[in-house]
Formats: structure tokens, sequence, C-alpha cells
């Protein structure tokens, strides 16, 4: 296997960094998600080629979570082979985060927001990724069941024991997010980002006020599916191809593309045509344009996809005509 040496000019390669809330930390306007692509199932010289490819162009965030794969873990692991091969010289440039919330190992301490789970994951996402500790720890969902304080003061203690840098929360309702800024704000760990679902498809974090309170809150902002796991590309506008998330069928599936969704997709893309950008371009870019995000955090299968998506960073700004339009 060839060494990997990262190219001399990330950082002059057009990749543009953004101020993570009222925070020290910069994060590349485009991060890359581990979700698909970087399991035990998927090609490793594939996922290594990505990665490279992606570290050469700027992107120094990468997103996993304890559950990544297929199977479980695996992503991490695959992090961790990726750490040996490739990035151990480059670790202080990188910003990596993982999580814990949804199921992971069988009986009542491998799942939802328990001090119990939190620690125990991390411990483990530590030993798979080969990491001393991470940048970014996120309680990956909201636990009804657990109190909010339990969950909280375990993710202070994890950044208290060096295991992590800071802290993020991701799909948490409203409510609990103000819990949570005043609570970690309190115990002189503050919130670093919150990580939701926001894309033309699914604009919910502006109508529930999420993005409202972080970006009064001085919190950052990161999308996760900014693609639509992909429905927002060209992708699927004449028909399923046999490579695609949807054909494997598991997260994306074949009945949500409706008529109603195929319709406004091509809409979008007939916009995107008149802008002279593709689908994913001016659909990274629609999220960008929100002040309070500091990133996309996007998925991809090649480096040609990546290749495309990057072109957001320098997409042109949008009238109100086109706004009103989306
Ligand atoms: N916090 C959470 O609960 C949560 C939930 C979901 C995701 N996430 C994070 O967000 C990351 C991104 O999520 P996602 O993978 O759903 O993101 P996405 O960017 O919406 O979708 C990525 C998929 O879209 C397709 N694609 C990407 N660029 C394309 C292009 N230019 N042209 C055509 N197709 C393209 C690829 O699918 P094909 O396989 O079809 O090529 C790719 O794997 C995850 O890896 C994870 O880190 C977090």
């Amino acid at each position: 296997m060839e060494k990997y040496q990262a190219d001399e000019l990330r950082y002059e390669n057009g990749m543009k960094f953004k101020r993570c809330g009222r925070s020290g930390v910069l994060l590349p306007k485009l991060s890359l998600g581990f979700w698909h692509n970087f399991g035990g199932v998927d090609d490793y010289g594939r996922s290594r080629e990505i990665t490279h490819y992606a570290f050469d162009k700027g992107v120094t965030h990468f997103d996993l979570a304890n559950n990544y794969g297929p199977p479980y873990g695996s992503a991490e692991e695959t992090l961790g082979r990726l750490m040996d091969d490739s990035f151990r010289p480059y670790r202080d440039e990188l910003f990596i985060s993982t999580k814990a919330g949804y199921d992971m190992w069988p009986g009542p301490y491998g799942n939802w927001g328990s001090r119990k789970y939190l620690i125990s994951s991390l411990d483990q996402s530590l030993k798979r990724m080969r990491l001393e500790y991470v940048d970014l720890f996120y309680s990956h969902r909201y636990d009804p069941d657990t109190p909010l304080e339990e969950t909280l003061q375990a993710l202070v203690d994890i950044v208290r024991s060096g295991k992590a840098l800071y802290i993020g929360i991701s799909r948490w309702p409203l409510h609990a997010l103000k819990v949570a800024i005043k609570y970690l704000r309190e115990h002189d760990t503050p919130l670093l980002i919150y990580q939701g679902r926001l894309n033309l498809m699914d604009k919910s974090p502006l109508e529930e006020g999420i993005i409202d309170e972080c970006s009064r809150e001085g919190i950052g902002f990161i999308s996760f599916s900014p693609l639509a796991q992909g429905l927002l590309t060209d992708r699927y506008l004449n028909g399923i191809p046999f490579d695609s998330r949807m054909t494997r069928g598991k997260f994306l599936r074949k009945e949500m593309l409706t008529d109603d969704v195929l319709a406004r997709i091509r809409h979008l893309n007939e916009m995107a045509a008149r802008r002279r950008e593709t689908l994913a371009e001016m659909a990274l870019s629609w999220i960008l344009s929100h002040d309070a995000v500091t990133s996309v955090l996007v998925g991809a299968s090649s480096t040609e996809q990546l290749e495309k998506n990057l072109k957001c960073i320098d997409a042109g700004p949008f009238t109100d005509d086109m706004l009103d339009a989306m």
C-alpha cells in the first residue's frame, strides 16, 4: 500500500472555514460523514480514497457514531485503520466526532442516554478508532426517560476526563436543547454544536426554532443528510440506479420516491440548472446560506460525488424570488 502524503496545498484548495458558534473552533463548510460507505461491508480501498481526497481538499472534520457500519462499530474500526495507515501524522489537523444514543449492544446499558451507556460507549469507540480522545462527543438523541441532568453531567465528566474536547447534541427537541445550553454553561463545558437534519425537503430545525436558538446562544449548527440521502441530487431523476442507497433500501426506501417527491426534485433541478449549478450544489449552498449554519455534513460513495459537492462552497447567492420558489 502506498504511503499517504497529504497535499501541501490542502488549505489553499478552496475550502472555507467557519467559526462554530461563539467558540474557538473553526469547521470546514463541508464535513464528511461515515454513516455509509465506511463499514466492514464496504471496500476499504474506496473508503481510504474518499478520505484522502477529502483531507486534501481541506475537509478536516470527520463525523462518526458508535453504531455506524454495518456491522455496528465497523466505521469506527475503519477510521482506526485509516489513522494507522494515513492520518496519524495529521491527528492535530483533524476534528473527529463520534456519538452514542442509539442501540449499540444488547441489554439495558447499550442504548439511550444513561451515564453508564455514554461513558462505556465512548471508551469502546476510542479503542476502535485507535484514538486517545475525540474532538467532539455527541449525545446522539434525546432520551425522554433518563433525567437530562444525568446525561448532561456524563457529558461534562467526559470532557473533564480528557476523552473528548467538546460536547454536542443531536436531534434533541427545543425544550431540552435549552436545558442543555444552561446546564453545560453552568458546568463550564459550553455546548459546541447541535447536529440536526436541515435540507430542502426537511426544514424542521428552522420551523421548530432550533436554528434561532443556536444562533441566539452562540451554538454551532451542522446539518446531517443535507442531500436527503441522495434525493437532492441527480441520482434518482431517471430511475433508481443499481448501486444507489435506495437500491440497498434500508434507510432510503423506494416508497419515499413518490410522484410528489419526484416532481419537487425535478422542479429544484430546473432551478439549479438556471443557476448553472448541479442540484446537489444548490441544495448544499441553500443550507450554508443560513448564517447560523456552520457546516454541511455530507455522505459520499465516491470521490466524484465529493468533488461535485465541494462546489457548493463558492455557489452564488439566492434572490428572494428563488427562496420563495424553494
Ligand atoms: N445525527 C444523526 O442522527 C445523523 C443521521 C444521519 C446522518 N448523520 C450524519 O450525516 C452524514 C451524512 O448523512 P447522509 O449520508 O445521509 O448525507 P447526504 O449527503 O444527504 O447523502 C449522501 C448520499 O447521497 C448520495 N450522493 C452524495 N453526493 C452525491 C452527488 N453529488 N451526486 C449523486 N449522489 C450523491 C450518495 O449515495 P449513493 O450511495 O446512492 O451514491 C451519498 O452516500 C452521515 O454520514 C452521518 O455522519 C447523522
